[in-house]
């Protein structure tokens, strides 16, 4: 209500909006009513006690009341952890995004947002997605820190260099809404702008279809990008050649061969010099030591810039790092393919 009246005409266009606003309401009419009450009671007390004409100079001297105080503050103290757990609550529901969520990598440089979908479909600056599925955004900075925020969904995270952050959601109303960027990253970071267009289910299906026989047929890799905003400079490094549209399993799958990581990490789970990389991803491995590590995106980016960092139990630290010889997209392809290899 307060949130509405506040936030004026901003669409309730996620699965988050809501929760977020009754939060947002919640923590509003506190305020409002503790702003109202002390105000009220200072008010109060000022004219109640003001000084009468013939009263002495010496005003009396008044003890605390320590019972009293100790309530207020312990009133205080349960909104406080009212606050906190609500949004502990909600919060913990943002950071776990559903394992079927369908994903899209998102990468940020100055100044613009670039998107790329499983099947290796890119765009930069405007993201399409289906109405009522649970996307999850799996994203990164090639240069410094960016934040993505979409207001509509009331979602944001930043998204640094060399680390993945997480962001998912779920679209609930068809429209066009505004992605920013929140953290200053620049001269371009006003103009650090994107859209999300949520479409039909159907309609996103038979965009995505589109594409992708434009992709057997050798058609120009940028379909559906959209204009770059001005001083935003290259845009994308699309890869050039007969892999321009590959997807990025697909080019992991190249790199995996070309870089010789084949020599020594089996896909098909035979063990070679290292671990085989099958069904590897979502899954605990035990390390040297005893502790155990979830394979996710973060765990494969470190094994391949810093490979002695977590070292799987019953392998020689052998591995030799491929820090700055490969680059941010070559290390998503390669996450992307382990990840397929299911
Ligand atoms: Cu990117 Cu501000």
């Amino acid at each position: 209500m307060l949130a509405l009246l506040l936030q004026l005409d901003l669409p309730t266009a996620s699965n988050f909006a809501p929760m977020v606003d009754r939060l947002y309401d919640f923590v509003n009419i506190v305020s409002l009513v503790s702003f109202v009450g002390i105000v009220g009671a200072i008010v109060y007390f000022v004219l109640r006690y003001r000084r009468k004409g013939k009263e002495p100079e010496e005003t009396p001297y008044i003890e605390g009341h320590p019972l009293l105080e100790a309530s207020v503050m312990f009133i205080l103290f349960i909104f406080v952890m009212i606050f906190f757990y609500w949004g502990w609550v909600d919060y913990k529901k943002m950071m776990h995004p559903p394992p079927n969520a369908m994903e899209v990598s998102v990468t940020g440089r100055q100044w613009l947002w670039s998107f790329e979908y499983v099947n290796g479909r890119r765009a930069d600056n405007e993201l399409v997605l289906p109405k009522g599925v649970p996307v999850k955004l799996v994203m990164n900075s090639t240069d410094v820190i960016h934040s993505f925020y979409v207001p509509a969904f009331r979602v944001k995270q930043d998204v640094l260099p060399g680390t993945y952050t997480f962001l998912w959601f779920v679209a609930e109303q068809v429209g066009t809404y505004d992605v920013f960027c929140t953290e200053f990253c620049g001269t371009g970071h006003s103009a650090m702008l994107a859209k999300i267009k949520v479409v039909e289910p159907e309609e996103y299906a038979k965009w995505q279809k589109t594409w992708e026989w434009e992709k057997q047929l050798g058609l120009a890799p940028t379909a559906g990008a959209v204009e770059k905003p001005a001083g935003a400079p290259g845009g994308a490094p699309a890869p050039a050649g007969p892999t321009a549209m590959a997807s990025p399993a697909e080019r992991g799958e190249k790199l995996y061969k070309e870089k010789g990581c084949n020599a020594c990490h089996s896909v098909d789970g035979s063990t070679l010099v290292g671990p085989s990389l099958k069904g590897i991803f979502g899954h605990e491995v035990e390390l040297e030591g005893g502790k155990k590590a979830a394979v996710d995106e973060n765990y494969i980016r470190e094994s391949l810039t810093d490979p002695n960092a977590k070292l799987v139990k019953g392998f020689q630290p052998m591995m030799p790092t491929f820090k700055g010889t490969l680059n941010d997209d070559e290390i998503s392809s390669l996450v992307a393919y382990i990840k397929s290899l299911q």
